[in-house]
């Protein structure tokens, strides 16, 4: 389903080019869930958003290869980038108060992508709005999809995104730090909830976290990137058990949990 090959990504908005990105590989099948950790600066989030085809900055140069379906996104249109955006591939980062917009109620954020992607009327894309914020686990949607986005929580935000990042049943969900601003029992149910779409709707996950523990708990393979490289890469419970770079067994030795291993 996806396949990045050899992916280096370099900024030019400064005198001296700064490469960040260096030789990137991933594939990913359909279904598969799949962890990026490391530390911060490392990369991860510039990966996911070349991936997501949201890199489109003119001073930045991208290289290798983004196949997605077979179509290369780093060469694609832009009218090509944007049928798969929202529609195939789906993203949720961090602060859902910086993607949500402010001024919109909930439930048009929710329905945006029905009305860039399907023909549906106003009436059916609220019906299946209200269906996707109850698939979210969201109570009371009705006052929610009336609401603005000041009025929920952060754990509601973060479900109202991927309500919006799900909507139109992509194949390929890219979450980055979902989960980072929101307490231990919320990141939990977050993670129920994408087990379940996983298995229910064979979506597939790059998940991004700072988490080791909910990485290993919610992913079948893990890459471990560092300064721009991915330095390890395996299935999660081996590379957990038996790490084989030393950043890697400084990455799980800094978790109390794991020191045991
Ligand atoms: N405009 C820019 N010019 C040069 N370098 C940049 C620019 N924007 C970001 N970077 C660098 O790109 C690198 C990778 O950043 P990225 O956001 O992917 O890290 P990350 O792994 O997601 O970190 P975090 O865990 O903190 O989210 C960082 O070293 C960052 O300083
Ligand atoms: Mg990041």
């Amino acid at each position: 389903m996806l396949d990045v090959i050899d992916l280096n990504l370099e900024f030019h908005d400064h005198l001296i080019p700064e490469t960040v990105v260096y030789d990137f590989d991933l594939h990913m099948d359909e279904g598969d869930i799949v962890g990026i950790v490391g530390e911060s600066g490392s990369g991860k989030s510039m990966s996911a958003l070349a991936i997501a085809g949201l890199l489109s900055r003119k001073d930045m140069q991208k290289r290798g290869k983004i196949l997605y379906g077979g179509l290369n996104l780093l060469s694609c249109s832009r009218t090509e980038l944007r049928r798969l955006q929202g529609k195939e591939i789906g993203m949720v980062f961090q602060e859902p108060m910086h993607s949500l917009n402010p001024l919109r109620r909930i439930g048009w954020q929710v329905e945006e992508a029905l009305l860039l992607h399907t023909d549906l009327s106003s009436v059916q894309r609220k019906e299946r709005a209200i269906r996707m914020l109850q698939d979210v686990e969201l109570k009371d949607v009705e006052r929610i999809y009336r609401a603005y986005p000041h009025e929920l929580s952060g754990g509601q935000r973060q479900r109202v995104m991927l309500a919006a990042a799900l909507i139109c049943n992509p194949k390929l969900l890219i979450a980055d730090e979902i989960t980072t601003a929101l307490d231990v029992t919320v990141q939990a149910s977050i993670l129920e909830l994408l087990k379940r779409f996983n298995k229910e709707r064979g979506v597939s996950i790059l998940f991004i976290s700072h988490d080791l523990n909910l990485v290993r708990k919610l992913c079948d393979r893990v890459l471990v990137m560092q300064k721009g490289r991915v330095v390890e890469e395996g299935m999660t419970e081996e590379l957990f058990a038996a790490p084989k770079t030393e950043y890697t067994k400084e990455l799980l030795e800094s978790i109390p949990q794991f020191r045991k291993l």
